[in-house]
């Protein structure tokens, strides 16, 4: 509410975890360039950079009304110079010189195009960029030696760039759900990441696996895959088995950010039929290959498997969103001296282990608001 005389002021909590952040937003004008310019600084190896412009975008975010003038802005948190100088350019001149130049440059672009190919990171794209290879045509003209995960990625490309809906989020729950049955009967499975946080669409679809009874998680991982594998639900997987207890290299170090459950990362073979199964209408975008219509289309899935000590750690460093995760970690430790991973809460001062069994504990350990996965949308 204002008159004439004064402009809205907001005011915002400096971390992103002490802030409820729906998936409605009245500054997607100006998150959208936040967003992008975060996401060509990640590209460019200047991760610094791409977490100012994440988290100056993050406090837009959350402001209940659009931004009309540069003095709504006054005491807001996260606002670095650049980031403002962005946002006056938008405001006074519709555009911003600097986003609009980066969306056209053709650094951008490759890196943009190299990296959607599933399994190719910044380094790899850029190290092809500076050989000469800015596209998909030439990556493949090129004789360059892919990985297995960068072949499956090339060969699926378009599907894997679609975006994923929810009922094909569905359609994948219920294999991965009938999956897990059929090889640990009692074992739960629970959407997480995006589509948890109540996202429409998604990159990927991710879940989390435990059992209630502590240790019959073991080895669970390699019979899921196995299991879909037979049925011809996978078009690629790798599985990278739990290194929480043991590594290559000798015992446990003391936990980093890393975290170190049995995960796999795959490429699904999602048939239309599954998806009128799973109770939903005939897909829009069935694509037209040697001739006739293509039944099915790839998806990333992600799976992790937890034991159910860990589990509430889990749920909550794998729905995100990636700031909202980052921005819990840094609150954990620059303002409770505590470690937050994936896989614990350790209290620095008292030389402890926190326990929870669920994400409200360990937000109470932590001294904040609980913030439900709906309004963790950083
Ligand atoms: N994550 C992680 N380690 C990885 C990859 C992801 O801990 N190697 C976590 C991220 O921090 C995030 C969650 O897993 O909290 C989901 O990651 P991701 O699927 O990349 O992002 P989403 O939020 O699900 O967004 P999208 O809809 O684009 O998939
Ligand atoms: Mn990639
Ligand atoms: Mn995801
Ligand atoms: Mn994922």
């Amino acid at each position: 509410p204002t008159n004439e005389a004064e402009v809205e002021v907001f005011s915002v909590p400096s971390y992103a975890c002490q802030r409820r952040t729906t998936l409605e937003n009245r500054n997607t004008v100006l998150t959208d360039a936040l967003s992008l310019l975060a996401e060509n600084a990640e590209l460019s190896a200047e991760e610094g950079r791409g977490v100012a412009f994440r988290r100056a975008a993050a406090v837009l975010k959350v402001l209940p009304e659009p931004v009309t003038d540069m003095t709504q802005l006054k005491g807001l948190p996260c606002l670095g110079e650049h980031s403002l100088r962005v946002i006056k350019d938008i405001l006074e001149n519709g555009a911003s010189s600097e986003v609009e130049s980066t969306k056209q440059s053709e650094r951008f672009k490759a890196l943009k195009v190299l990296t959607g190919v599933f399994g190719v990171g910044a380094k790899t794209a850029d190290r092809w960029i500076r050989e000469g290879i800015h596209d998909l045509q030439q990556l493949k003209d090129s004789r360059q030696t892919l990985n297995r995960a960068q072949r499956a990625g090339l060969e699926h490309y378009d599907d894997i760039n679609q975006p994923v809906s929810k009922a094909e989020a569905d359609a994948i729950g219920e294999i991965v759900e009938e999956a897990v049955a059929s090889v640990l009967p009692g074992a739960q499975v629970t959407l997480i990441g995006g589509f948890r946080r109540g996202k429409l669409t998604g990159h990927d679809v991710d879940f989390l696996i435990t059992h209630p009874e502590e240790g019959r998680e073991v080895g669970l991982m390699p019979k899921i895959v196995s299991w879909l594998e037979s049925q011809g639900f996978l078009l690629y997987q790798k599985t990278i088995r739990n290194s929480y207890l043991e590594s290559d290299d000798g015992p446990a170090r003391p936990c980093s950010n890393m975290d170190r459950f049995e995960r796999c990362f795959s490429v699904f073979k999602l048939a239309e039929d599954e998806k009128r199964r799973a109770g939903q209408t005939q897909s829009h975008h069935a694509s037209a290959e040697d001739g006739g219509l293509k039944p099915w289309r790839a998806v990333r899935v992600d799976l992790v498997v937890s034991p159910i000590s860990q589990f509430a750690f889990a749920l909550l460093g794998w729905t995100g969103s990636k700031l909202f995760e980052r921005e819990l970690r840094r609150w954990a430790g620059h303002e409770k001296t505590m470690s937050l991973s994936s896989h614990a809460l350790y209290d620095n001062t008292q030389r402890t282990y926190l326990r929870a069994t669920s994400e409200e504990e360990i937000f109470a350990h932590l001294g904040l608001d609980y913030i439900p996965p709906s309004e963790r949308n950083a």
